[in-house]
């Protein structure tokens, strides 16, 4: 199959998507094309790890410095999002960040969530959770539904930005459009985009964001970041909360509960230390390499693939105009599907009756090759 440019222009010479792979020991061994569940653990990352433990083991408990590296993951969300550090909210999970706002709402003169088919099980639990405190929650898949759900009731829409089981890339812009002329609040899930494409809280227009750093943002597991827009933070009362929530961390103080007057008041205990060191790694990795020189080569990538596909007969399921850099494909035994790759040494995921490959900056036209050929192999399996 004939092979178009593949090295984006743009891309920084220093450390392009095309030289990145050597970084991430995985393809000496496996074709990973599993970025939307978890990304590939790089040479940096690993390192971060060993310095964890080495500062830990010389300095013993060097608290004031984990808390200023608390304060550098901040700082790295707020500019990969294009959001200031008062914005963010340093979390251990989305869940953490969206149920502490969750907590802070008052369901009163608008009780109304209204939530997309596309959501995260987490996004769904948390919303209906607030039925027991008044919350009404509903589901529209439509851009048509939506419009007619969001009215003058609704308090909040809840939208994920790239579907995890299917791929496809919500309309947010528009959304937002619908929310704030009804006067209702948009929250983002965007842990199946970030790392993967730029994300600007400004353009999108969305009142809170929240993601992880696990999957394109190439850190682990027990980081996430919350968005708020400053002109909100007070106006919500986190009521899931803890001391690191609190407007002074330090004083110590249980006798009352003043929040902070930033972000930081949707976060609760103590910071997952070895995962701010690792997350750190990661997303200073993803901006070396490059976030938007990572969307035209994945895009590149996908194309390819796609049209492999068309060759093989197989199905996709993502829809073509408006994707993220996952790819979803109809498999007729999707768990079965993914141990025949797995088998082959190609490393993939399934949701929902669908194979899931999700391509990132390390990944060439050799791995869609790979993939391609599996799926010519076990094409029995394709619906
Ligand atoms: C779109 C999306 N939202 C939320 C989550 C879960 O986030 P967390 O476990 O950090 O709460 C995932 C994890 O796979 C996801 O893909």
């Amino acid at each position: 199959m004939a092979v178009r440019g593949l090295t984006p222009k743009g891309s920084d010479p220093s450390l392009s998507v095309s030289d990145c792979r050597g970084r991430f020991p995985i393809f000496d061994s496996r074709v990973y094309v599993n970025s939307c569940s978890q990304g590939a653990l790089s040479d940096a990352v690993r390192a971060s790890y060993e310095q964890y433990l080495a500062d830990w083991d010389e300095y013993g408990a060097p608290w004031e410095y984990w808390v200023d590296r608390q304060e550098a993951a901040r700082a790295s969300f707020a500019s990969l999002v294009n959001a200031g550090p008062d914005e963010i909210a340093v979390t251990t999970s989305l869940s953490a960040g969206v149920s502490a706002l969750a907590s802070g709402l008052r369901f009163t003169r608008r009780s109304k969530v209204v939530l997309t088919d596309w959501e995260f099980p987490t996004i769904g639990q948390i919303w209906h959770a607030q039925e027991a405190r008044g919350a009404r929650v509903v589901h529209g898949g439509t851009l048509e539904e939506l419009d007619r759900l969001i009215d003058d009731d609704t308090l909040l829409v809840s939208v994920t930005h790239v579907s995890y089981r299917s791929g496809a890339m919500t309309d947010v812009p528009r959304i937002v459009e619908f929310a704030h002329e009804r006067g209702a609040l948009v929250l983002l899930d965007a842990f199946q985009s970030i790392g993967s494409l730029p994300v600007d809280v400004k353009e999108l227009g969305v009142d809170f964001l929240g993601a992880g750093v696990l999957k394109y943002l190439l850190g682990s597991a027990g980081l996430g970041f919350f968005y708020c827009r400053r002109d909100l933070v007070e106006r919500v009362w986190p009521t899931q909360t803890g001391w690191f929530a609190d407007e002074n961390i330090f004083a110590m103080d249980h006798t009352d509960y003043s929040p902070a007057h930033t972000a930081a008041r949707f976060q609760s205990g103590t910071p997952p230390v070895p995962a701010i060191y690792a997350g750190i790694a990661g997303i200073e990795l993803m901006q070396e390499i490059g976030i938007a020189a990572t969307r035209a080569h994945v895009n590149l990538l996908n194309e390819y693939f796609v049209a492999g596909l068309d060759e093989l007969g197989a199905t996709l399921a993502t829809p073509l105009d408006r994707h993220g850099a996952l790819m979803c494909v109809r498999s007729t035994d999707s768990k079965a599907l993914v141990a025949a790759l797995d088998g082959d040494g190609i490393v993939t995921s399934e949701r929902d009756g669908n194979l899931r490959v999700s391509a990132h900056c390390y990944n060439t036209v050799e791995d869609a090759d790979a993939v391609l050929a599996g799926l010519q192999k076990h094409r029995q399996l394709l619906a």
